[in-house]
């Protein structure tokens, strides 16, 4: 029989992959300055030090580290993230509330694994992270999006759509959003805590950008918040140390933490023992918040810098001002389409995500997401330049 009749899952009618990696693949030009991608600087990855503590850790432990683990995760990691979490995110967890994951790309997988069932209603922020509305729709939820302002999403919103849709999760990244840059508020935050147990809405909270702060003060994570455990929490080491260590965790719960880790096993069985070991020790030995500091400090220059070339940009019509993370989002005068002239921009040499690709119902084609971390302040200068040319050429 031709392998062209071969019949896939429903689970991926409608599913086309990532936009944003088709975009990548238009990217691999010599030359290119990319605002796409929503990586590290290469100068902030802490090749040295991983590979020092690799060595140290392969050679004192190596045997227990290259054997098979616990799906429950390593537990020294377990240990360390407890202080991390109380220091860094305000709250309290005990190691067996903590499941160490391949990314918080797989926690995202895991809850959704664990609580959905086709046709169940997900409240995400509109607009949102791509990959994790991809997740949800592979487990054939229903997307029910709520509006967002500067403040994150609108919690007024919000308790209409719980009175009325009855959702079984909340998807929201409180800080720094991607891709807008925004930042939740603390009214906010208190008011999706208590709306969550109210309404009995399982809150997946994704916190990867919180370290990344450049300006302004920190504030405590929603599931500082939370006194009945339905607050999820998603962290991520992918962007203060690496991406390709797929280092993340979920805090949740016993019950719904013990359904994501049997989940897990049939998943990866656990996450690679080396790459959690490196981690628990960069905590261990206080690396990270040193290293956070200095990468911090060339971002902030990265921000500013686009910032105030966007002031200046021709077509754009307004822009977020986040006060950290990655991505800043812009949008253009009425009657453009940075769909349309993201090609022309590839030909210059320069490339951005539409914003499209993170509302749930797409539209909004005037919008895009620019990141900064990954362009030195001279590609800055010259990128912003084209997108400059180019935008003001297009003007309506
Ligand atoms: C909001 C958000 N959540 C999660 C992730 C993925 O993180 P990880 O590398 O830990 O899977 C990203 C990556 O871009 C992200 O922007």
């Amino acid at each position: 029989m031709d392998i062209q009749h071969l019949q896939f899952a429903d689970r991926f009618d409608g599913i086309s992959g990532s936009a944003i990696r088709e975009i990548f693949k238009l990217l691999a030009v010599p030359g290119m300055i990319s605002f796409a991608g929503g990586n590290p600087a290469a100068s902030a990855l802490p090749d040295k030090a991983c590979a020092e503590i690799a060595r140290e850790l392969l050679l004192d432990k190596g045997k227990t580290l290259l054997q098979y683990g616990a799906t429950e995760g390593y537990a020294p990691l377990r240990e360390s993230l407890v202080p991390y979490l109380k220091d860094r995110f305000s709250f309290d967890c005990a190691p067996d509330e903590i499941l160490p994951v391949t990314g918080s790309t797989q926690a995202m997988d895991l809850l959704c694994k664990a609580l959905i069932n086709p046709g169940d209603k997900v409240v995400i922020e509109n607009p949102t992270f791509l990959g994790n509305m991809q997740c949800i729709k592979l487990y054939q939820a229903q997307l029910v999006p709520v509006d967002s302002d500067e403040d994150g999403i609108r919690v007024d919103e919000l308790e209409e759509v719980f009175k009325k849709e009855h959702p079984k999760m909340l998807y929201v990244i409180p800080t720094f959003q991607n891709p807008t840059g925004r930042t939740l508020s603390l009214e906010r935050r208190k008011k999706i805590a208590a709306l969550a147990s109210r309404y009995g809405v399982v809150v997946a909270e994704d916190d990867p950008y919180r370290d990344l702060r450049y300006e302004g003060s920190e504030l405590p994570s929603i599931k500082s918040f939370d006194h009945e455990g339905w607050v999820a929490f998603m962290g991520s080491f992918s962007k203060v140390i690496s991406p390709g260590l797929r280092v993340g965790f979920l805090c949740a719960n016993k019950t719904l933490l013990r359904k994501c880790t049997i989940g897990k096993q049939s998943s990866d069985v656990h996450t690679a023992n080396l790459n959690q070991a490196i981690v628990d020790t960069y905590l261990r030995r206080d690396l990270l918040m040193p290293h956070v500091r200095e990468i911090c400090q060339s971002y902030a220059n990265q921000m500013n810098t686009m910032l105030g070339l966007l002031a200046k940009c021709g077509g754009v019509a307004r822009y977020t001002r986040p006060q950290g993370g990655l991505f800043i989002f812009a949008e253009l005068e009425k009657g453009m389409d940075a769909v349309k002239l993201l090609q022309t921009c590839v030909d210059s040499g320069v490339a951005y995500v539409p914003g499209t690709y993170f509302y749930a119902a797409g539209g909004h084609e005037n919008t895009f997401r620019l990141n900064f971390s990954m362009s030195t302040l001279e590609q800055i200068q010259r990128g912003m330049e084209k997108l400059n040319q180019i935008f003001t050429a297009n003007k309506q």
